[in-house]
């Protein structure tokens, strides 16, 4: 049978960059005890209330086909979220309700691409960013972030990665695999960019609500002279520890959610209305809950940053958010992988190489910040006694 040719050229874009994290489960399967570090997925509860919403909602039948674009309480509960934050009055009609982040970039290139178009992806990059532009036929085009910069934007290799056939920048902040979080500055200048050369700013907020230290979050989203332009994509699976709801939304102009709606319902026949409530229930409402997570991850980091101060060649800093730390270990020698590979294979700890997140994140490996403090403890003095022994 013949198959199209988007299969061919998503097929070299999984499976390679999660080898080791795949190698360390083959271990753990067949006995052996290992800690990882490999996996962004919250392991702090999520807040109960929310799942008894869930639970309550789904027991009294809300379980029926809901509106293509999310049902209205839902969009006004974003609506009163967006407003809260942005500082201007942000309407229902800017939103549409999505299974997860992911599902929400995947629908938002097939809206804003064309074979032969080009994305500029900052590198490092979160790992499935290749595949949303791929798909639609779109070419990523990498543009480096410096790492002895904090893996903050350098405005003139953005400016000089823009071609004719340039449609979007895709952004994360704060973000995954880096943790650098960008300044309204920041934002502002790529926006200038963007202007100039008409492109949209996609922004992958996912971690927005995990700021540390005294960073504060900003969002092109939030500049009114830039509202037309950006797509805000983002869920509740970080911020709330609800991955499994796959419960997630786009934000962007009226204009914008018109025209990703004919997408969007090709894929999906309106999502899940109790977990509409429930998410609407999470955007309403404070939770002590996540704010313990966030707490907890700047707790670990600092657990592991002070844990490696001894290991030669090994460098860190403390993430301005989200939920992961990169450990530079071009001091010791190694490449981001080969690192990671004897981690694994000596000392049982499964971390990411930052070589998976793009040419950027070489000689560095990705920790999740998802064990307990003992655990990242155990977990720096392992890697210490690595590069102590390189
Ligand atoms: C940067 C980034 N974007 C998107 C996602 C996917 O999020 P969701 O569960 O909302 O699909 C993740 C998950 O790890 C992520 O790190």
């Amino acid at each position: 049978m013949r198959y199209a040719s988007a299969v061919d050229r998503l097929a070299h874009l999984g499976s390679a960059k999660w080898a080791i994290h795949i190698a360390g489960r083959q271990r753990a399967a067949r006995g052996e005890k290992l800690i990882f570090l490999s996996i962004g997925e919250p392991d702090l509860a999520p807040p109960m209330a929310i799942i008894d919403v869930a639970d309550r909602q789904m027991r009294a039948g809300r379980l029926r086909y809901s509106a293509g674009r999310g049902e209205l309480h839902l969009r006004e509960a974003l609506a009163r979220h967006y407003t809260r934050q942005t500082g201007r009055t942000i309407g229902a009609d800017q939103f549409l309700f999505l299974p997860g982040t992911q599902a929400a970039l995947a629908v938002t290139f097939m809206a804003i691409i064309e074979p032969g178009n080009e994305v500029l992806l900052l590198d490092p990059y979160y790992a499935t960013y290749e595949a949303v532009v791929t798909a639609p036929g779109g070419i990523p085009v990498p543009v480096p972030l410096d790492p002895d910069r904090g893996f903050h934007p350098d405005l003139d290799a953005i400016e000089r990665a823009v071609t004719p056939r340039t449609r979007a920048i895709l952004l994360n902040s704060p973000s995954n695999p880096t943790g650098a979080v960008f300044t309204r500055a920041e934002n502002l200048a790529i926006g200038e960019i963007a202007r100039r050369h008409d492109l949209w700013m996609v922004s992958d907020e996912v971690y927005a609500s995990m700021i540390h230290g005294n960073h504060t979050f900003h969002s092109p989203f939030f500049e009114k002279e830039l509202e037309e332009r950006t797509i805000v994509v983002s869920s509740i699976s970080k911020s709330h520890a609800l991955p499994g709801f796959r419960a997630g939304w786009v934000a962007g102009s009226a204009d914008f959610c018109d025209h990703l709606l004919p997408v969007s319902e090709t894929l999906l026949f309106g999502c899940q209305p109790f977990l509409e409530d429930a998410t609407a229930f999470a955007l309403d409402n404070h939770f002590d809950e996540t704010d313990a997570m966030k707490r907890a991850y700047l707790a670990r980091a600092r657990v592991l940053m002070n844990g490696v101060k001894s290991a030669r060649g090994v460098t860190t800093h403390l993430p301005e958010g989200g939920m992961f730390l990169m450990l530079d270990v071009r001091g010791t020698g190694l490449s981001g992988e080969d690192f990671a590979r004897r981690l694994l294979d000596e000392e049982a700890v499964v971390t990411m190489p930052g070589e998976s997140f793009g040419a950027r994140g070489a000689g560095h490996c990705r920790v999740a910040l998802t064990v307990d403090e003992a655990i990242m403890g155990e977990a720096a003095a392992r890697i210490t006694r690595l590069a102590n022994r390189l």
